[in-house]
């Protein structure tokens, strides 16, 4: 496995990569690897010929009172498990390497931002959508393969290779969860033993209202209330979001006729936890 931190240095790589007719398969993260990344991994092994993993926190996509300072790292580790799983090429760069001196260039979308994540994350999809699109420049892929923990990023990645006619298949890849059905994210490492019992709601909520859905309940909003009443009454929870869309517009939407998304942000203590299912 090569480990790469810049970016000159990669694109010759892959380049060359590009010349045998190999096929790349790319998986960008922001490190503190977990199986929901091994997941990824493992997908982008099954379809590609060469695995580039990328581990970068990437600044632009935090916003000033977040948790960029203190988000968790283990470079070491990482690596290691990037190995194992049968990563190629590793990507690392830094800060530096990739917002140099009078960095002054974003992209922005002008509608999927607008609800969800979006509305207490103002920056955050220009951010993600900007270092996706600087990645996608430096390592190429054919295939790029992305959560759908993170939906609404997914939704915007989509938006964003069509509209910019990338020439990049983008592949979403199922939420991975804890034995308990705790979705798995870097930022589970920050709550307390307690804290991660009320997180544990979360999916259950989710769980409770296609199970509703099921028995013939068709109103969002009530079936929304009702999440938010049992929120409510969970110790150091904060909702940011409950809502049920349109799985592809994200728009909110008031009766189920068929698939839609329940997506979820909700802060536990301090951190906030984001989570989401197809309703059926
Ligand atoms: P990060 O949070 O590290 O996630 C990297 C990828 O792993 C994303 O595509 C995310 O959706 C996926 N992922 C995270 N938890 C998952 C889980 N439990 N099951 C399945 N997939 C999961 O998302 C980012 O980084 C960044 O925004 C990034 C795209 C790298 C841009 O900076």
């Amino acid at each position: 496995m090569k480990v790469i931190q810049y970016p000159k240095e990669i694109q010759k790589l892959v380049n060359d990569i590009r010349k045998t007719d190999q096929t790349i398969g790319f998986v960008p993260t922001m490190g503190y690897l977990h199986q929901g990344h091994i997941s990824l991994i493992n997908a982008a092994r099954k379809q590609c010929d060469q695995v580039v993993l990328s581990i970068f926190v990437n600044p632009t996509q935090f916003g000033p009172n977040e948790d960029l300072s203190i988000y968790p790292n283990d470079l070491p580790k990482d690596l290691e498990m990037a190995k194992q799983a049968g990563v190629n090429i590793v990507f690392t760069p830094t800060k530096k390497d990739l917002y140099g001196e009078n960095y002054q260039t974003f992209i922005n979308l002008t509608q999927l931002p607008n609800c969800l994540c979006g509305l207490s994350r103002p920056t955050h999809f220009q951010g993600v959508a900007t270092i996706v699109t600087k990645l996608f420049n430096i390592v190429k892929p054919h295939l790029a393969f992305f959560g759908e923990k993170d939906y609404q990023q997914l939704a915007v990645i989509r938006q964003m290779v069509t509209d910019l006619n990338m020439d990049i298949s983008i592949v979403g890849c199922p939420i991975v969860r804890e034995k308990d059905g705790l979705a798995m994210s870097s930022r589970n490492v920050f709550l307390s033993d307690k804290q991660r019992q009320t997180a544990l709601n979360l999916y259950k909520i989710l769980l409770d209202t296609q199970e509703k859905v099921s028995s013939g309940k068709t109103n969002a909003n009530e079936l929304i209330q009702e999440a938010q009443d049992l929120i409510l009454t969970l110790p150091e929870t904060k909702i940011d979001y409950i809502k049920i869309c349109n799985k592809d517009t994200l728009a909110d939407i008031s009766k189920i006729t068929g698939a839609c998304l329940m997506a979820l942000a909700v802060h536990v203590g301090k951190t906030r936890l984001i989570d989401n299912m197809i309703l059926q």
